[in-house]
């Protein structure tokens, strides 16, 4: 790990300086929003931008627009030390860690919704967080205009969303989606882990294999319809108290599927249920090349 600390930055101005330098050098740039609490998860995302490109940035702003007022804004894990330890042990070039004055002034209006994708799956229970997603992403995106920004496939619908804002907006960055980081049994690796108590982690990996299983039933050709509602009853069996969705969707356009995948259908089957308060998100890819 590095001694000292990447550099910081927290304004747009002076994030705009270092990126402007190295591109007057024709270095290529990569981004990785994220909002702290990083885990190994994370680390994949910086590590492909630094196989990818000549500098890599790493932006931590918790971002108040994607929490309703019942959300846990207020307690979202925030570990600035253990983040930049992190990040300098990565060889991450600079890290922007705007204030939240710095990202919305005084009287911002603007707000950025992406139509279609961010409806259904987890615009259901939590309608305010794409947009709050949109918004901020866009804003990143033009605040540092790097070649190449990293999002996690775990947030699966976020990552379609964000392609999808990206060719709306002719935003001129190319977005790289990036496996999920999975602990040894299975559990998706998630800044939200944080909170289960023992027992419900114990309880944690059957969201993913449940999942998986799914997957399996669609390969043998059984409808979406009913390996959803099969699984459905699987998470609810293993302890998940309130199962939000489990669905099986295009992987491209997100929209649903319910009968058998026809031959070489990009499918994603996606999840989200709570483990007592705990809200766990996961997704697998099912038929085609997923
Ligand atoms: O996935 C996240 O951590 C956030 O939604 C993001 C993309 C950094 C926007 O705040």
């Amino acid at each position: 790990m590095a001694a000292t600390g990447p550099e910081t930055v927290a304004t747009v101005a002076a994030l705009r300086d270092r990126v402007g330098g190295w591109r007057r050098r024709s270095m290529t740039v990569g981004l990785v929003p994220t909002m702290g609490a990083l885990h190994d998860g994370h680390s994949a995302l910086v590590r492909q931008s630094r196989e990818q490109c000549d500098r890599t940035v790493v932006s931590i702003f918790v971002n108040p627009k994607q929490f309703a007022p019942n959300e846990d804004f207020a307690t979202y894990p925030r570990n600035e030390a253990a983040d930049l330890a992190r990040l300098a042990g990565l060889g991450v070039d600079l890290v922007y860690m705007p204030g939240g004055r710095e990202m919305y002034a005084d009287g911002f209006a603007t707000g950025v919704s992406v139509a279609r994708v961010s409806e259904g799956l987890c615009g259901v229970t939590r309608p305010h967080f794409f947009q709050g997603v949109a918004t901020v992403v866009t804003k990143l995106l033009l605040q540092c205009l790097p070649d190449n920004a990293y999002f996690g496939e775990k947030d699966y619908q976020q990552l379609q969303v964000v392609r999808r804002l990206v060719r709306d907006l002719d935003i001129p960055v190319a977005i790289v989606g990036v496996p999920t980081v999975r602990e040894a049994d299975g559990l998706a690796m998630s800044s939200r882990n944080a909170y289960l108590t023992p027992a419900e982690r114990a309880a944690a990996p059957a969201l993913n294999r449940v999942l998986n299983q799914v997957a399996e039933k669609l390969r043998a050709g059984g409808t979406a319809r009913d390996a959803a509602a099969w699984g459905h009853r699987q998470l609810a069996d293993a302890g998940f108290a309130k199962v939000d969705y489990l669905e099986v969707r295009d992987a491209d356009t997100l929209a649903p599927i319910e009968t058998a995948l026809a031959p070489g259908a990009r499918a994603r089957i996606l999840a989200a249920a709570f483990l007592g308060k705990t809200r766990l998100i996961d997704n697998v890819a099912a038929g085609g090349a997923g």
